[in-house]
């Protein structure tokens, strides 16, 4: 079976699960070819129609953002309508596999009009929970430490392989968190405030620790940082994604005007491994 997997990632964990799906499906003699959403958005969309043709099936995967998919995403499968959905023997199945940190309720489906409107119906989707990496200010979840980080991964990849399977053998396997609950649940999630709307003006540099380094300008996915002479501003363009906050060598970056403390941890485990790649 032939695979395209087209994923998003803000701070790696998306990343690192796309990783080990391709792994553990190309063990079982599948081909998977993997393409970065925001490499294919900045770099046009084109090289990746000869891939679409030839799959058997199209993967999408992304972080669960407020029980929804992240804006790239909404951006990306309605550019991509005009230029891949006419290729009418390309591949009929989609799948979905999101990140999160506790809860997407029905998330996992919030693409499948779009899927549908390429041609493509999603036959599984799935949630795989996993350590946030980064500690915010003011709320109060930080990254898990070893060895619950370690428990987690290794859990995560037990669901994934059964996933793997699924997708390889055309199951169908649409999964709801908590049922018409989780539903519910993430239908009031999306029509609560849109942090996403909001944070660009929360975000700021501070101006002890910032060394106006621009990791985070190179980084940001979608070109939300401006250097201002000495400082950095951050623009509407913004979607939430929290890498340049999560990967600042100098904890330097606020939220509110708050920076992190010392109990405040940032995980660089997918730093140290590649993510994001330079
Ligand atoms: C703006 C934003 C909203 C989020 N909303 C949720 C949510 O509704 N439910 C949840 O379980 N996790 C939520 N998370 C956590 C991420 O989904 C989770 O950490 C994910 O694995 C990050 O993936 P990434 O490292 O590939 O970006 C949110 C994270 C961000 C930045
Ligand atoms: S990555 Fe951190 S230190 Fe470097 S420019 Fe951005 S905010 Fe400043
Ligand atoms: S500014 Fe930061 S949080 Fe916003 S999109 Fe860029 S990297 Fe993500």
């Amino acid at each position: 079976m032939k695979i395209l997997l087209l994923y998003f990632s803000g701070t790696g964990n998306t990343w690192w699960l796309c990783q080990r799906f391709k792994e553990l499906a190309e063990e079982r003699g599948a081909e998977v070819a993997l393409a970065s959403i925001e490499e294919l958005w900045s770099e046009g969309m084109r090289s990746i129609v000869d891939r679409w043709r030839e799959s058997d099936t199209v993967g999408v995967a992304y972080p669960v953002h407020s029980s929804d998919a992240p804006p790239l995403l909404y951006r990306f499968l309605d550019g991509a309508k005009d230029i891949l959905g006419g290729e009418g023997d390309g591949p009929e199945d989609a799948f979905v596999l999101t990140t999160m940190q506790s809860f997407s309720g029905d998330g996992a489906l919030m693409l499948r009009p779009m899927l549908s409107d390429l041609g493509l119906e999603l036959r599984v989707s799935r949630d795989f929970r996993m350590s946030p990496n980064t500690g915010v200010p003011l709320l109060t979840f930080n990254p898990l430490r070893d060895p619950e980080f370690e428990e987690q991964m290794a859990k995560t990849l037990e669901e994934l392989e059964g996933t793997v399977g699924l997708v390889l053998q055309g199951k169908m396997m649409r999964k709801v968190q908590y049922g018409s609950f989780g539903r519910f649940h993430g239908w009031l999630q999306r029509a609560g405030p849109k942090w996403k709307d909001r944070t660009w003006r929360y975000f700021g540099a501070h101006p002890d620790r910032c060394t106006l380094c621009l990791l985070c300008v190179e980084q940001c996915p979608m070109g939300a940082i401006v250097q201002e002479g000495e400082g950095l501003r951050w623009t509407p363009e913004c979607t939430d994604c929290f890498r340049c906050y999560n990967f600042c060598p100098e904890r330097a970056i606020t939220v509110k005007g708050l920076a992190m403390s010392g109990r405040h941890r940032q995980h660089t485990y997918f730093r140290d491994r590649g993510f994001p790649p330079d």
